[in-house]
């Protein structure tokens, strides 16, 4: 008798999507990472009359002009993608080959390690200690650095402390990274989310740095997964023959949806920022009120971070959920089990009673295992 077909043996699946999916939705949904969605009242995205089909073949050409003026860069060197997420993939696909090594900051955004994985790639850390304001250490990169590192690999701001990284300092690691033959991938899809102006992309840097965005979390625009990559001319040419083997083209209703958003993403982005700083304002409060928790307020961003003190952020999430409707992303998800993930982007009543619950959890010291 043969054997039954098995499944491709090598990681095919991500812990933290698959919970993000399946988990973390509820009624005070402290979870997500994303501005709150735009709706169609506040922003209607009709298809503009055009048609369901375009020429997207490597970019539809209004597209990628709308992507040139927001980025302030060539077209030339602009991979329209299916979010940050694709954009991530096919950066990671095009610098490195499997049985190289990639340098990912700890914590980190669970897919990145995941799809350096899934590529085939050896996972190595540096740090971004919360405790240290996730700033990370030019030196400890250059030490975790081999002949087999291709790529490192930062986000700006850091998800999950939403740390801002110095512009001197990135140049430096892009310097130490490109010393080396490597690649610095910079994932930007909350840089926008930063209090502080003038909001600078790191994609003129330095010629070494490929940059990954979208309009899914700052603008509040998930559902159009506008993304993209900013790259050097030859990377950004192997980034779009490689969407052949993906998706040949993407949506073209989204793409002509995507040059509306563009038009309206000085709006878009105030409308975040006003809803950020009153929403870092109440966690503010609510941090000076918690001697149980610890958190280095960052300048901005959609996500915090804070420390559990004592206790176990798997007790305090399980109560949450079980018993207050509420839901935090434990920091076991990002390496940092003693962590929690707070989203500061959603409606300021959503964050304002799940916070209070998150209180009355912690009044009750039901995180401390009882
Ligand atoms: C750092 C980071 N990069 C990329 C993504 C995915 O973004 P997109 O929805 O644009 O694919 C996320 C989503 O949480 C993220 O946190």
């Amino acid at each position: 008798m043969s054997a039954a077909p098995r499944l491709a043996s090598r990681p095919i699946h991500s812990p933290y999507m698959e919970w993000a999916k399946t988990r973390a939705a509820a009624r005070f949904g402290l979870a997500a990472s994303a501005v709150a969605s735009v709706g169609p009242g506040e922003f209607p995205l009709p298809i503009d009359g055009g048609d369901f089909t375009g020429p997207s073949f490597y970019g539809w050409p209004p597209l990628q002009e709308a992507l040139a003026t927001h980025l302030r860069v060539p077209s030339r060197r602009i991979v329209h993608t299916v979010g940050t997420s694709l954009a991530n993939h096919l950066a990671l696909a095009v610098l490195a080959d499997p049985g190289d090594a990639v340098l990912v900051e700890h914590p980190t955004y669970g897919l990145i390690g995941d799809t350096a994985r899934f590529l085939g790639l050896e996972v190595v850390r540096f740090d971004r200690d919360p405790a240290r304001g996730g700033v990370p250490d030019p030196d400890e990169i250059a030490s975790r650095m081999t002949p087999r590192t291709r790529v490192v690999v930062v986000t700006n701001l850091h998800n999950p402390t939403s740390a801002a990284l110095d512009p001197v300092l990135l140049r430096h690691i892009a310097g130490i990274v490109g010393e080396r033959g490597a690649w610095l991938l910079v994932d930007e899809v909350y840089l926008d989310a930063a209090f502080a102006e003038p909001l600078s992309s790191a994609c003129d840097l330095s010629p070494n740095v490929v940059v990954t965005s979208s309009l899914t979390k700052v603008y509040g625009l998930p559902g159009l997964r506008c993304g993209w990559i900013v790259a050097p001319e030859e990377v950004a040419d192997a980034a779009w023959r490689l969407t052949d083997l993906f998706h040949v083209v993407p949506s073209h209703a989204a793409e002509r949806q995507s040059v509306l958003a563009l038009a309206r993403a000085d709006v878009l982005r105030q409308r975040a920022h006003g809803l950020l700083a009153t929403n870092h304002a109440l966690f503010g409060s609510f941090l000076a009120s918690r001697p149980e928790l610890e958190c280095v307020p960052p300048a901005g961003g959609t996500v915090v971070f804070p420390r559990l003190r004592e206790g176990s952020v798997e007790a305090l999430a399980r109560a949450l959920r079980e018993h207050h409707e509420t839901s935090v992303v434990p920091g076991g998800f990002f390496g940092s089990p003693d962590h929690f993930r707070i989203g500061v982007g959603i409606a300021t009543a959503t964050l304002t009673e799940g916070l209070d619950r998150i209180g009355r959890v912690l009044d009750a010291r039901a995180h401390l295992g009882a």
